[in-house]
């Protein structure tokens, strides 16, 4: 079946028009783009806290803990950054390899489960729960039948490995709903699958800084300091692989390199990529 896909794929500003070259132009004009990234950050900040994402209040409380004293065990000496993962991003100037990206990473990701539904008024943490029940749901219909080792690619903060990690250790592996020939009798309670171990990676080891933090009941098997283009896992390592909400940052060269890598790895189930449109951006 061919589907129609929208002819809009990019916003105005994002095309080649006057529009666009007007906007590059001013980006690329340091004063004017410090100004912007000053309004774009102060909006962001102030939308999400009037949606009850406490962002300045979240931020303040890893600054004042003792967070930053993880980052030598974490930190991996053997990894290199790409030239794209070392340039300014999301507004910071060292991208992802900062503090303040690891402290803020939390309240983003709620604020763009929001943007999701922008035509509902949803609170952030039905949206943050919606955005990942519709990843797990979709998994445990087409998902592999049966799970025992998963790999978070780009697990940034951690929020994406814990909540895959506790949907399938409590709501069953997906072959209890996808392969019914497999699934357990009806009188068997669905048990909770103790067996499943995740390891959440990240090239920020700021990142897995704060995804340590957060695993506080040490959930996580490991949180592995790796470039996803060469992690350094022996063959038949994974039975599932995702990368949730990572393969829209990265460049096509990397994207490739990093299928690569997990085919290199063997994964014996699926590789599951989740992203989602945001639209409204402020
Ligand atoms: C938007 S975040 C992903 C968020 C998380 N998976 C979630 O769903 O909440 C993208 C993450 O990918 C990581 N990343 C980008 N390039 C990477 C690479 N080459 N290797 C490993 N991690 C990478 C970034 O450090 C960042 O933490």
């Amino acid at each position: 079946m061919t589907q129609k896909l929208p002819n809009k794929s990019k916003p105005a500003w994002a095309g080649e028009n006057w529009l666009s070259r007007g906007v590059n132009l001013l980006i690329q004009t340091r004063p004017i783009y410090a100004l912007m990234k000053h309004q774009a950050r102060k909006i962001l900040i102030q939308t999400a806290e009037k949606n009850g994402i406490p962002w300045r209040a979240n931020t303040q409380s890893y600054e004042q803990s003792d967070i930053q004293q993880r980052l030598p065990q974490l930190l991996n000496p053997a990894v290199t950054y790409p030239d794209y993962y070392r340039r300014p991003f999301h507004g910071y100037d060292r991208g992802n390899l900062c503090w303040q990206a690891a402290f803020e990473a939390e309240s983003a990701t709620y604020s763009m489960a929001l943007r999701v539904w922008p035509q509902e008024s949803l609170t952030w943490q039905k949206a943050q729960e919606r955005l990942r029940s519709g990843f797990h749901q979709a998994l445990s219909q087409y998902g592999p039948p049966s799970i025992n080792k998963v790999l978070d690619m780009g697990c940034s903060v951690g929020i994406s490995t814990l909540a895959l990690h506790r949907y399938l250790r409590h709501q069953g592996t997906p072959a209890q709903s996808a392969h019914p020939e497999s699934a357990q009798p009806e009188t068997t309670p669905t048990p909770i699958q103790a067996s499943i171990k995740t390891i959440g990676l990240d090239l920020s080891p700021y990142m897995l800084a704060v995804a340590q933090m957060q695993d506080c009941h040490h959930e996580i098997q490991e949180w592995r300091h790796a470039q996803a283009e060469s992690t350094g896992f022996p063959d038949n390592t994974f039975d599932l692989v995702t990368l949730q909400f990572v393969i829209h940052e990265l460049p096509r060269q990397a994207t490739g390199e990093i299928l690569g890598e997990v085919l290199r790895f063997y994964v014996r189930g699926d590789v599951w990529e989740s992203w989602t449109t945001i639209q409204n951006l402020p």
